[in-house]
Parts: C-alpha cells; structure tokens; sequence
C-alpha cells in the first residue's frame, strides 16, 4: 500500500502490530510504523528503508509505483536498524543505487551492513538535484544518533525529519495528521520522545531553531515513525518544543516500589499532603506503570519524588532501573525528594541520595527512611517535605 503525498512523492511504509516491546523495552500498544518515501522525478530516490521482517511488504510498496530496480539514490536519514535493516534486500534489487548520508553514517553502513552499493556522502545543506527536485541535506547530530540528518524537499517543502517529530502507533491507512486521532498521536509522539530522546533533549531544542534561521517553508512534516503533517505541520513541532525546553514543570511526580504496601503507605501519606496543599500530583508505583509512562510524567517534573524498600541493601530493583534511567536519559528533572522503608540495616534510600547527588540533583529535606511502619515523627516528616515540595512549585 502506498499513498500520494504531493505530486511524485510517495509513502512507502508499513505498519508493526507485531513487535511487542520498541527497542525490547517499551510498549507499543498501538504498534508503530516505520514511515518510508519514494521521491519519482528524472531520478529516483528512497528514503529510508523499513525494519527487516518488513521488507518484502515494503518492496511491494515500491514495486506499486517504479520498479526498484531503477532506483537511483537511497538516502538513509539514521543508521538505526528500525530504518536501515531492510537495506541489504533493497541493495540486491536497486543494484545502480548510489547510498546518500553523513560520513559518520557511512562509518556506521559498513560495520553493520557493508552493502556493495556507490556512497556519496553529503555535508550539511548540501543539495542533490533530481530533475525537477532538489533534495537538501540538513545534519541534525543525535536526533537520534550522532549520524542523523533531515532531508528536505525544496520545491515541496517537506521535511524528512527522521526520528524527530517521530510518534509509535501504527497507522492503519490514516496516514495524515488530518485523517488520525490527534489525542492519540499527542499520546504516542511524548510518550516516544521521553523514552528514546530525553537524552537529546538540547538538540531538539537546537533543530527548532536552526529551522527558524534556516527560514525554510514547512508543507509537510514526514517523519519516520507516525503520521505525516500536512494540516498543521508546526503543531508537532510545537509541541516538541513545549515538551523538550529546560524549564521544568509545575508538578510533582512521585515514583515508588513497593512488596509489602509499607513504602505504599508512605507514598500514599505525602500524595494526601500534597494534594491537600493543591500540588499537581502524578503517582506512579514501578511495577505497575508502564516505564515510558513514568519517563513522560519524571523528565521535566518541578520536584520529582522517589520511594523505596530496601532490597538486599539496595534500592527495590525496579526503583534502581528507573533512577539508572534518571541518570542515563540525563533528566532535565533536578529537585528530588527521597522516602522510603527497611527491616533491619537499610541502604535503599542511602543508595539513591548517593546517586542524586553524584548527579548534582538538589535533594530536598527531610530525606525519610522508616524502619517498617512510620511513627508520628515520620509523619510529621512527610508533612515537611510536603510542604517544602509546594513551596517550589509555587
Ligand atoms: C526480598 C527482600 C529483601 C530485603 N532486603 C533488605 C535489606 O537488605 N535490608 C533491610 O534493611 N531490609 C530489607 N528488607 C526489608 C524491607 O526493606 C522492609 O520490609 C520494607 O519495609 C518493605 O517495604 P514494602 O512493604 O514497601 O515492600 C528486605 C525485604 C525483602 C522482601
Ligand atoms: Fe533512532
Ligand atoms: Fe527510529
């Protein structure tokens, strides 16, 4: 299946309703798609290819319009194999294709793939003419790897941005932001940006702006996961502008594990206070939450609140993933607050503050550690701290 976007230019892609975990780690209740385009003019070019179990679907796209074969340029945006895995079956059919990416890219190429295709490696804002087209090649470094780029339709205006702008959910024929469930997408795009690009937070920030300066128009927006912008393409980009600026929100998120329900007691007992105070509470207890649930509501929270028992002398194993995650994804989120239980010698709660401040978080007092069931001391603790957390967020 294939649609017509503008005159000559194709979406080629295909559906996923099969993965069951994005990268073995998040959910995909929607599925997602792996968005693929066929530009037809004197020359013809590819971007993108498709995740290898899909590639004979995908060929049928492209056998739909041209006969593959007579492909002239395949311009990978992003090496990651969610884009590239389907480029070895392509390279033995499209055997006169010219290979068109970034020098880091072609790095990449050759330790995964090592197809026996011409490459040309383009610098950035460099323009290829197809005839009646001009692809322009703008890098965008870490969007998602340090390899990526945009390529942009000129006379079109449309921008193939890649993993940026990206949302999971599949698309089942509603391929336009006009033709798709809005709510859903918003969903699906923050949900997917807080779990593959909290990291790069600083470069989304950078794309918009060099855009900006670029003054290039914007028609369409076509990324590589989700749908193609066309109504109202600044709307994506202005809500990844919104959710990746530095400034962090006006929430307080608490992120806790529990056994036996004694941290839950706690958790529960500072979400009372604070929502007695008026803060805007997100409660999420790990082994429930789902954890790019957690990373949408944790990256930029105002105060972020972690809770755990002990185990083993450390943190419960599901809170420890997720502050490794903290640390890892480079959270904008640096107000912390830290409670939790033990039976006997304790180390959760010990291990965790080490790692916030090791990351330069502030962590606010009182930091609560309770043997087993909290005393009226504790309590009044927890009011503390409730009170401390509403004061920054004022
Ligand atoms: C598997 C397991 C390992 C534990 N390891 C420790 C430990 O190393 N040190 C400690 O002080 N308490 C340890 N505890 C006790 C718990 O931290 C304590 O009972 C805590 O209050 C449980 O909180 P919860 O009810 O929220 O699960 C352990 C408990 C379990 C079930
Ligand atoms: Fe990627
Ligand atoms: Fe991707």
């Amino acid at each position: 299946m294939h649609r017509e976007m503008a005159k000559g230019v194709y979406y080629i892609g295909v559906d996923d309703h099969h993965t069951k975990l994005f990268e073995n780690l998040w959910e995909l209740p929607f599925g997602v798609s792996y968005n693929s385009y066929l530009i037809v003019d004197e020359k013809i070019a590819l971007v993108e290819t498709v995740k290898g179990p899909w590639s004979s679907e995908w060929i049928e796209n492209i056998r739909e319009i041209v006969d593959p074969s007579k492909i002239d340029y395949i311009i990978l945006n992003h090496m990651e194999p969610d884009h590239t895995s389907s480029l070895p079956d392509i390279a033995r059919i499209a055997k006169n294709a010219t290979m068109v990416y970034t020098s880091k890219a072609s790095d990449m190429q050759k330790s995964f793939y090592d197809v026996p295709l011409k490459e040309k490696i383009v610098e950035d804002l460099e323009e290829i003419s197809l005839g009646g087209k001009t692809l322009k090649f703008v890098h965008a470094p870490f969007l998602h790897w340090p390899e990526t780029m945009f390529t942009y339709i000129a006379e079109d205006q449309i921008l193939m941005s890649c993993d940026a702008f990206g949302a999971f959910g599949a698309l089942n024929g509603r391929h336009f932001d006009d033709e798709i469930d809005l709510d859903l997408v918003e969903m699906e795009s923050r949900r997917y940006l807080s779990a593959i690009i909290t990291s790069y937070f600083k470069f989304v920030q950078k794309a918009i702006a060099r855009a900006k300066d670029l003054g290039i128009g914007l028609k369409m927006i076509a990324p590589s996961h989700g749908p193609i912008y066309r109504e109202h393409p600044m709307w994506i980009v202005e809500k990844y502008d919104e959710w990746t600026r530095p400034e962090l929100e006006k929430h307080c998120t608490i992120v806790y594990g529990t056994m036996y329900g004694y941290t839950h007691r706690l958790a529960m007992k500072l979400k009372k206070e604070l929502v007695d105070m008026g803060v805007d509470v997100r409660v999420h207890n790990v082994s429930y939450s789902e954890m790019s649930k957690i990373l949408v509501d944790s990256v930029r929270a105002g105060v972020l609140v972690v809770g755990t028992p002990t185990y083993d002398a450390f943190p419960f194993p599901k809170v420890w993933a997720f502050v490794n995650e903290v640390k890892g994804k480079r959270f904008p989120a640096n107000v912390i607050g830290l409670f939790g239980t033990y039976g006997w010698g304790g180390g959760g709660v010990r291990k965790l503050k080490e790692m916030f401040e090791e990351m330069r978080c502030e962590v606010l007092e009182p930091v609560i550690r309770v043997k087993a069931r909290p005393t009226d001391d504790e309590e009044r603790q927890v009011k503390l701290l409730a009170s401390d957390i509403a004061k920054r967020l004022k």
